[in-house]
């Protein structure tokens, strides 16, 4: 293994950028190449089709590219979807971003969790399988917020957040029966760490954010262990689609140690 090999992280936007801040904690060293496909964002508005060709042609383009020893979809919607066909175009470990349904039916005291995503995610099998699986009887129930996508990329830009978006999360779940039981909420979107103090302002200091970047970081670490990384220079944020669309984000990359964004 070349020790110069990065890791891949990509994601439609800057949501994956919760994913490198978990991952930084672990393998300090590592080189990253993130990835950013501002050209398809938003992916939770699009069709299923949409995002599996996509995403599996896009890692498929970057694996050639960039040579990377992994590649993690730092994404929940193109990871629900796309994750079994990636891991057969790449011939690499394929890491996916998965709601985090089984930390949070472990942590729950009343029994009802909130699930926050993409319209793509929660309605995909794959999330009902996890419910099945790992929910282990408690209450799942599940709101689309694509309005918060928008807003963290606003907000890792600098702009501010319109908190009337938060509240209407909020409200939408609370107003579903049982939804005042909620006592844990499953940010199954990878941007929405990025906005963890607004939905906490909203939702109130009972209620328990989960999201699966610690965990997803942890496994990447695993599946890497005993590798040596030596890294070249900064690590690089490449974008899909004109540059100008990482316009905003340079104090954001700077604190992360990427270099200026590079166009893919
Ligand atoms: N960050 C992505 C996720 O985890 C989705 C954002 C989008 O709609 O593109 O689901």
């Amino acid at each position: 293994m070349n020790a110069a090999s990065p890791i891949l992280l990509f994601d439609s936007g800057v949501g994956g950028l919760t994913v490198y801040d978990a991952l930084r904690k672990v393998l300090p060293d590592a080189p990253v190449i993130y990835a950013a496909d501002l050209a398809g964002l938003p992916y939770g508005t699009k069709t299923e089709a949409q995002i599996a060709t996509r995403v599996a042609g896009l890692l498929g383009r970057m694996a050639e590219r960039f040579q990377p020893r992994l590649a993690c979809i730092a994404c929940n919607t193109a990871s629900t979807i796309a994750l079994g066909m990636v891991r057969d175009v790449l011939e690499i470990p394929v890491v996916g971003t998965v709601p985090a349904i089984k930390p949070a039916a472990a942590l729950t005291q009343t029994g009802t969790i909130g699930l926050v995503g993409t319209d793509a995610t929660i309605r995909q099998a794959y999330v009902d399988d996890l419910e099945e699986k790992f929910g282990n009887g408690t209450r799942l129930l599940r709101v689309a917020a694509p309005g918060l996508v928008a807003a963290a990329e606003a907000k890792l830009r600098g702009q501010p957040v319109d908190p009337a978006l938060i509240v209407d999360v909020h409200a939408r779940l609370a107003a579903m029966p049982g939804g005042s039981e909620i006592d844990t909420l499953v940010l199954a979107c990878t941007h929405f760490p990025l906005l963890a103090e607004e939905l906490a302002a909203a939702f109130g200091e009972g209620v328990t954010q989960i999201d699966g970047a610690a965990g997803i970081a942890r496994r990447i670490a695993h599946l890497l262990e005993g590798q040596s990384f030596t890294a070249t220079g900064p690590n690089r944020f490449v974008v899909t689609g004109p540059l100008s669309g990482a316009d905003g984000l340079q104090a954001a990359l700077a604190a992360r140690r990427f270099g200026a964004a590079e166009a893919f």
